[in-house]
């Protein structure tokens, strides 16, 4: 209703123009040390304010770039229309702030408040495009597991959001005059001193919980701490622990409904061995479970988005956490995972189980934003038309003997 009447407003026709504007800059991405200075004692709202008011379009406008480029069909789908109302929508209302006062108290204030109503209306992005996809797919029968171009799409998109999260909820959280009494110490929501080994024991809990409301049982965890620099240390990283949190929940819920599965007979089941070692570069944590492994061929298709095989969850029940069903939890954890630097890999052992490794930057001078930027490449990216592999595809059929073999019986 707001948006029609924001239309009617005469908006509309300026919302291209904003969107032309500001995706011809780069997005700037920040550096852990920068997110940290912000949030140190001299921050200075003031300066937050003027860079996120032009940071933040730009980085709107550089992912509604993007979104053109879908496909006709998926564009007109309408959640996809509702989507691109909402970005529309945010993107108009940061844009109001460019020629405000950023000495004005008032100005800081609403511009807070702006931001909490930006993010609340972007909550339900994910299931919004995820419902966009699935109706594209029903309706026409094209499976944007193996689209490219959809995929690609949707790892920048989704990047794309965690990262206009991240700059929200810093200025909220640090610019709203509290501090957060469970932890004076975080900054925002980043812990300058995150101890590793204390998330994974809060996400293994929380996923035992699950597994054993659906399943009955679930596995144990044993877990092993390596530190290069000196033994029996706490493991520290500078990181945002909800975004560790967040993956390490989705493997363990992986993890725990594999080795269920598979072990549905036997009496005990295998725990789930975690070691997190931290190095002078990489922060590693490897989840192994015994829970029957997945073929290498299938690997990479476990990071699509819509991959799953487990029962659809209810639609309209997204607010109920099931242990597994829209095939989100391994393409989304990836995502948090590289947004600063880091990775998700899988090993598998078909047969046996599967290891998941998280890397992580161990230096916070090394864990700088990635962020998709709209330019020649990824235009290139959504035009190419595919094309037939270079490798030889081997044929299902028996070949039909040659000349050469017949001679030679
Ligand atoms: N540790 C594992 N062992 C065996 N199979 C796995 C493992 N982890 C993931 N898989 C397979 O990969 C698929 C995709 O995993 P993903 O976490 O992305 O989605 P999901 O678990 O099906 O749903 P959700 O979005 O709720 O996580 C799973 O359905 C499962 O078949
Ligand atoms: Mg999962």
């Amino acid at each position: 209703m707001k948006f029609a009447q924001f239309l009617l407003n005469g908006a509309k026709s300026n919302i291209p123009k904003q969107v032309d504007r500001f995706s011809k800059f780069s997005p700037s991405p920040l550096s852990m040390k920068q997110f940290i200075d912000f949030g140190s004692a001299n921050a200075c709202e003031k300066t937050s304010f003027v860079f996120l008011r032009q940071e933040l379009p730009v980085r709107l406008a550089n992912i509604m770039k993007e979104i053109d480029f879908l496909p006709d069909k998926l564009l007109g789908t309408p959640s996809l229309q509702l989507l691109q109302s909402w970005y529309a929508q945010s993107l108009m209302e940061l844009v109001d702030f460019l020629e405000k006062d950023p000495h004005d108290k008032n100005v800081l204030k609403k511009f807070t408040e702006a931001l909490v109503s930006v993010r609340n209306r972007h909550n339900n992005v994910v299931p919004t495009m995820a419902q966009g996809v699935l109706e594209y797919k029903e309706a026409f029968g094209v499976d944007p597991v193996t689209n490219q171009n959809v995929q690609y799409f949707l790892d920048r998109f989704y990047m794309s959001r965690i990262s206009t999260r991240m700059l929200m909820n810093q200025h909220t959280l640090i610019f709203d005059g509290s501090t957060n009494p469970a932890h004076p110490k975080h900054i925002g929501s980043i812990d300058p001193n995150c101890d590793v080994v204390e998330v994974v024991k809060d996400a293994y809990e929380t996923s035992k919980m699950l597994c054993e409301q659906y399943y009955l049982t679930s596995p144990e965890m044993e877990i092993q701490q390596v530190n290069s620099k000196m033994s029996d240390q706490p493991l520290h990283i500078v990181y945002v622990p909800s975004h560790l949190y967040h993956m390490l929940f989705e493997l363990f819920k992986n993890a725990m409904r594999a080795t269920v599965e598979t072990h549905e007979d036997s009496i005990t089941l295998p725990p789930i061995k975690v070691r997190v070692s931290l190095g002078h570069e990489d922060l590693t944590i490897k989840m192994t479970d015994r829970g029957g492994g997945v073929p290498l061929r299938k690997i990479e298709r476990l990071f699509s988005y819509m991959y799953t095989t487990a029962p659809s969850p209810v639609q309209d029940n997204a607010r109920n956490a099931p242990l597994a069903g829209f095939g989100y939890g391994l393409p989304i954890s990836r995502l948090y995972a590289k947004y600063f630097q880091g990775d998700i890999q899988l090993y598998s052992m078909e047969g046996y189980g599967t290891s998941a490794v998280i890397y992580l930057k161990a230096l916070s001078s090394e864990s700088v934003e990635r962020l998709p930027v709209f330019n020649k490449s990824a235009l290139r990216h959504y035009q190419s038309t595919t094309e037939a592999d270079d490798w030889c595809i081997p044929s299902k059929e028996p070949k039909k003997l040659g000349k050469y073999e017949l001679s030679a019986q």
